[in-house]
C-alpha cells in the first residue's frame, strides 16, 4: 500500500508521516517512510538544487522538472522495488505537492503538470493522501514559535501559499476515495487517531 501525505509547510504532515511509520512498525508490518523531494542519492542532490536560496533565478519550469526528476528516481529506484516486495511505502510529499504547488500556485500550466506527473511517476498513484490543513496565519505562528528560517521555496509570497492550500482543497474534494483532508488544527494525538481510524478500515491487523 502507497500512503502520501501532504500539506504546507508546518502543517505537521511529517510528524504524522513518522508516526504512522512507527505505529505500522509496531505492528509488524514492513514499512519504509521517504520523502520528496529527496529519498535517494541522486533526489538529495536535486533537493538541494531546489531548496538553495541563492537559486533565487530558477524558471518555474525549471523546478517543476527537477521535482519530477527527483521524483521518479526516488519511485523507480526505491517505491516501486517496496511495493512489488509487499511493503507499505510512506511518502511525505507526492505528485499532488507538484499539482497544488507548481499547478495551482500558478507557475505552469495545470494540464502540463498532470501529464508530467504521470511520466514521472511511471503511472503510480498513491492508495491513499493525507492532506493536513492548516491555512497561512496557522503556519506563520508556527514558524514563529519554532524560530525556523525559510528555504528558496518558503520565500515565496503569501498569495502563492493561499493559491496552493486552495489548490489542495479542490484536489480533496476531487478525489474523495484517496483523498483524506483532515484539520491540522488539532492536537497530535486527535489527528494521529483519525488517520488510523482511517489506516484499520482499509488495512487487516492494523
Ligand atoms: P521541505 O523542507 O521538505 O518541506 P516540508 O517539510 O514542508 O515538506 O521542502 C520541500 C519544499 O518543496 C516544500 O516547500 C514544498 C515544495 N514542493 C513543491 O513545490 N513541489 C513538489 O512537487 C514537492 C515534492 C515539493
Amino acid at each position: 500500500m502507497f500512503i502520501t501525505f501532504e500539506g504546507i509547510d508546518l502543517s505537521g504532515k511529517s510528524t504524522q508521516a513518522k508516526l504512522l511509520y512507527n505505529y505500522l512498525k509496531k505492528r509488524g508490518k514492513k514499512v519504509i517512510l521517504v520523502r520528496e523531494p529527496g529519498g535517494t542519492k541522486i533526489s538529495e542532490k536535486i533537493r538541494d538544487i531546489l531548496l538553495d536560496k541563492n537559486h533565487s533565478g530558477m524558471f518555474s519550469l525549471t523546478e517543476f522538472l527537477l521535482f519530477s526528476a527527483s521524483r521518479q528516481q526516488l519511485t523507480e529506484e526505491v517505491i516501486k522495488p517496496h511495493l512489488r516486495k509487499g511493503y507499505f511505502v510512506i511518502c511525505d510529499r507526492y505528485y499532488d505537492s507538484s499539482t497544488a504547488y507548481q499547478g495551482y500556485g500558478g507557475q505552469v500550466e495545470l494540464k502540463t503538470i498532470l501529464g508530467i506527473n504521470k511520466t514521472a511517476s511511471g503511472g503510480l498513484s498513491p492508495d491513499l493522501t493525507f492532506f493536513i490543513d492548516i491555512d497561512m496565519k496557522e503556519s506563520a505562528a508556527r514558524r514563529k514559535a519554532a524560530g525556523k528560517l525559510k528555504d528558496r521555496m518558503e520565500q515565496k509570497k503569501l498569495n502563492y501559499f493561499n493559491k496552493v492550500i486552495r489548490g489542495y482543497r479542490e484536489l480533496a474534494a476531487k478525489e474523495k476515495g484517496r483523498f483524506k483532508r483532515i484539520d491540522g488544527r488539532k492536537p497530535v494525538g486527535e489527528i494521529q487517531d483519525k488517520i488510523l481510524n482511517i489506516i484499520r478500515k482499509r488495512v487487516k491487523n492494523a
